[in-house]
């Protein structure tokens, strides 16, 4: 049975996000599979303080929050998801928390030619990422796929990375309205009614491609 961790980095109740991590899992759901949700911004969680007793002591030595649950259950999954809106090109503020977090998951050495990162454990993960964009191009996504392609390889070099991109979406539950329902909204925003037939379309194939990969992964 596949362990599922899943991040929403999204505050917002019927936000974009919500809706592809959803399909995510319910496609993951079609096997046998044990799921996660981590509303990160409901969490108890503290920021890292940057004192980096992880490097020797092998743990975060923050006590006292939900990190020390929280991080086991990481440890023991199968699939990471992290998803997040984009806000200004990076992942949301409460997401970002969580990943300083995992700056205890491995040892850092100063070198000459920059850092040396060492895992406590080698991982072999499949890391998802799941955004959300306002922009109509995947570019501001870029600082958050960076970060995931170096995360994902300094835990283990058999982690896999997997990334969905879904772009143009500004209000809540957009990826998921009908043809009318944005025939009704695009003029709102200042986008063109004639967008809607091809982006009714890419909502939905964004959607698709989630519950496909959570099938995939999950098998
Ligand atoms: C503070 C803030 C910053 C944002 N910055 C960006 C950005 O840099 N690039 C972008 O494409 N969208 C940006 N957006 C738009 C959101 O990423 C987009 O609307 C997303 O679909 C929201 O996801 P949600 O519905 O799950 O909350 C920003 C939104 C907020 C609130």
């Amino acid at each position: 049975m596949k362990k599922i961790v899943a991040f929403n980095g999204s505050a917002r109740k019927n936000g974009n996000t919500n809706f592809l991590l959803n399909s995510f899992l319910n496609g993951a759901e079609k096997y046998d599979t044990d799921s996660d949700i981590v509303n990160a911004h409901e969490i108890n969680l503290d920021y890292c303080t940057g004192c980096l007793r992880c490097n020797l002591i092998k743990r975060c030595s923050i006590r006292g929050d939900d990190w020390s649950n929280l991080s086991a259950k990481i440890l023991d999954s199968d699939i990471l998801v992290f998803a997040t809106p984009i806000y200004f090109h990076h992942v949301s503020g409460q997401l970002k928390k969580v990943i300083d977090r995992f700056r205890s998951f491995f040892h850092v050495q100063i070198t000459e030619s920059g850092l040396n990162h060492t895992p406590h454990t080698e991982w072999n993960k499949d890391f998802v990422l799941l955004l959300s964009l306002g922009s109509s191009s995947d570019k501001d996504a870029q600082p958050v796929i960076e970060l995931f392609k170096g995360l994902t390889k300094i835990l283990g070099h058999k982690n896999r990375l997997h990334v969905i991109i879904a772009t143009r979406l500004g209000v809540t539950k957009q990826v998921v309205k009908s043809k009318d329902e944005l025939t009704n909204l695009y003029p709102k925003l200042g986008l063109s009614v004639k967008l809607v037939d091809a982006d009714f379309h890419k909502n939905h194939q964004v959607l698709q491609k989630c519950f496909e990969l959570g099938e995939k992964l999950s098998v």
